[in-house]
């Protein structure tokens, strides 16, 4: 396993890239890439104060420029001003990485209607807000651009007790492969990635509270047996991001260590059968022959 940086020094140099909900968590850890390998960086979310310091932390970290600017994402005026402020700040945008995101683990008929819809506008219309006013730009510019969506795995197989998130993030996934074809004409590439499990301070205390963490174990659920590094995702989606990647359109990379296959896989429970069994089911095969 390796956990250093992976693309060499100025990857993404002259590039300014927009990262929803990165003061804190996946979108934190991406954003620090990117100002590493040279881009300049915006971070959104709701909490001017946390993004602030964050902003503070990851200059002093890196050396690089980072914009801080409240947005609610589900608020499409918001995301205008977020556009409108950056380009006055840095005079270009490159990139795109929607990650904000909320959810509630939750048996959905206890879920109230308000509830259901919240998840649906922070994700998929927050998704949709921000691809939809900076494409506008972009294409108005006559300028190339690349979007990054942070899915999930079950976008295409459904879960339960996420449904809300698991419909939104369907609908991030559609998004991403019609306009990879729609806007390819203009120069605007869309690319998603599908992350299994990363620990994350906020995320996984909300989700899994408590000793629910330790009972259900995601590790356990994984076949390569371990949660993701957050160095692995960065080093993803800085890829995705670069130019490296110009060929990449409408792709959906997950990283999950093999757990969204083990889950679907037929006979992957039989991981749990010892070998003895097997050594006494061989032998008994054996003597009918
Ligand atoms: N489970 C079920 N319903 C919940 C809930 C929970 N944990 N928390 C809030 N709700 C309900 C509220 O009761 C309300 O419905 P109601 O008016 O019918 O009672 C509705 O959801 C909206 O709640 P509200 O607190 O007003 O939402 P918000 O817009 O202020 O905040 C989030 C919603 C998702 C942004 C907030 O909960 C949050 O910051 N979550 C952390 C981010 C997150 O989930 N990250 C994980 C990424 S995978």
């Amino acid at each position: 396993m390796r956990t250093d940086g992976m693309l060499k020094e100025g990857s993404l140099k002259g590039q300014t890239i927009i990262v929803t909900g990165g003061g804190t968590g996946l979108g934190r850890s991406m954003g620090k890439y990117f100002l590493e390998l040279g881009a300049n960086l915006v971070i959104t979310s709701r909490k001017l104060e946390v993004l602030e310091k964050a902003a503070k932390e990851l200059e002093e970290e890196t050396g690089g420029k980072v914009l801080p600017l409240q947005c609610d994402v589900r608020d499409y005026e918001q995301v205008e001003a977020v556009i409108k402020q950056t380009e006055e700040h840095f005079g270009n945008i490159t990139n795109l990485l929607n990650n904000a995101a909320g959810n509630f683990v939750s048996p959905t008929e206890r879920l109230s209607a308000r509830a259901f819809e919240t998840i649906i506008d922070i994700v998929l219309k927050g998704t949709t807000n921000f691809t939809l006013a900076l494409g506008k730009h972009w294409i108005a510019k006559k300028q190339a651009g690349t979007v990054l969506n942070i899915v999930t795995t079950y976008a295409w197989t459904g879960s339960g007790y996420v449904v809300p998130s698991a419909c939104a993030k369907a609908g991030v996934l559609a998004m991403t492969r019609s306009l990879a074809v729609e806007w390819a004409k203009y120069k605007i590439r869309l690319n998603a990635i599908a992350p299994g499990p990363f620990p994350t301070e906020g995320a996984w205390s909300r989700l899994l509270p408590g000793d629910l963490v330790k009972k259900f174990d995601p590790a356990k659920l994984v076949p390569v047996g371990r949660v993701g590094e957050h160095q692995e995702l960065a080093n993803l989606a800085a890829y995705l991001m670069s130019d490296f990647s110009s060929y990449v359109n409408g792709e959906v990379v997950t990283i999950d260590g093999g757990e969204w296959l083990m889950g679907a896989g037929e006979f992957s429970h039989l991981e749990k059968i010892p070998q003895e069994m097997w050594d006494m089911l061989e032998a008994s095969r054996g003597k009918k022959q």
